[in-house]
């Protein structure tokens, strides 16, 4: 991807920022922008900080229009993502312990916002060459996976979000039959996002963000546009919707 342009939006999360990271070491990219909503102020290396909040359209459209002037992206990577937020919204155990206002949150940021990312973003994409936009899901989202139940509102959301990619994935082959649209799962690893259920993991089975930054952009770096519109693994495997 040597002289390429990628954009992270969730750069400040664990997996988000070690993509950052990861991309700016490979020395392949000639801009990548870093998508937060409180961005540091200053460019590194070939790092340039955005304020993208993707609950916030008009934002979004700001941060698009910024980056259309400079060309056009080949890599996109939607990894903001919400679970739990302090007392407010804790995973539920029970059917019971649902609750409309956690429920609407987590669709808003897992769901409605990679949503309007993609309204903004699939139209800067690329359309005369490869070009990926991937975005964080969960295996949990996966329905035809879920032997356990809970969590009802985390899978829900990244349920949803799976069906939407599908959707990019058909309307994008459109406009470039390179491209490729899927949903990613980064394994179980060593952010804020999962550090209050880590307790209970298997010895080894916890990556550190730059494994796990590392492992998506080995994923991302094989899938064919045959394969755009699935939800795939950190290990490159298919896991089913
Ligand atoms: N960690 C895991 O074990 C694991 C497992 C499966 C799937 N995932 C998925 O991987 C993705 C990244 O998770 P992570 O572990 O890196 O979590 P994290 O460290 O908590 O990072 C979450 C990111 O989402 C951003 N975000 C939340 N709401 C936002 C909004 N309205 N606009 C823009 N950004 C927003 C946060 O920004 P602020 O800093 O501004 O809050 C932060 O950058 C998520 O989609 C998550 O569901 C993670």
């Amino acid at each position: 991807m040597a002289g390429k342009r990628a954009l992270i939006i969730g750069s400040s999360g664990g997996i988000g920022g070690a993509l950052v990271d990861a991309l700016d070491a490979s020395g392949d990219f000639e801009r990548i922008y870093a998508g937060s909503r409180q961005p540091p102020g200053r460019a590194r290396n070939s790092i340039y900080p955005l304020t993208i909040d993707i609950l916030d359209e008009s934002i979004m459209a700001a941060a698009a229009a910024e980056i259309s002037r400079e060309g056009l992206l080949d890599l996109v990577i939607v990894a903001s993502g919400l679970l739990h937020r302090d007392a407010a919204i804790r995973p539920e155990k029970s059917f019971r312990q649902i609750d409309a206002a956690s429920l609407t949150e987590l669709l808003a940021v897992n769901s409605i916002g990679p949503a309007l990312a993609a309204k903004h973003f699939l139209p800067l994409l690329a359309v005369d060459r490869r070009a990926v936009i991937a975005f964080l899901s969960a295996r949990v989202g996966s329905i035809g996976d879920n032997r356990l139940g809970g969590w009802h509102g985390y899978r829900a959301s990244k349920a949803a979000l799976n069906a939407l990619v599908r959707c990019f994935s058909i309307e994008l082959v459109r406009s470039n039959p390179e491209a490729i649209a899927v949903a990613l799962h980064p394994g179980t690893v060593d952010t804020r996002l999962s550090a209050p259920f880590q307790a209970r993991l298997r010895p080894g089975s916890l990556f550190s963000a730059r494994e796990s930054a590392a492992h998506l952009l080995a994923v991302i770096g094989q899938l064919s546009p045959a394969e755009s519109g699935g939800l795939f693994g950190w290990d490159g495997r298919r896991i089913p919707y």
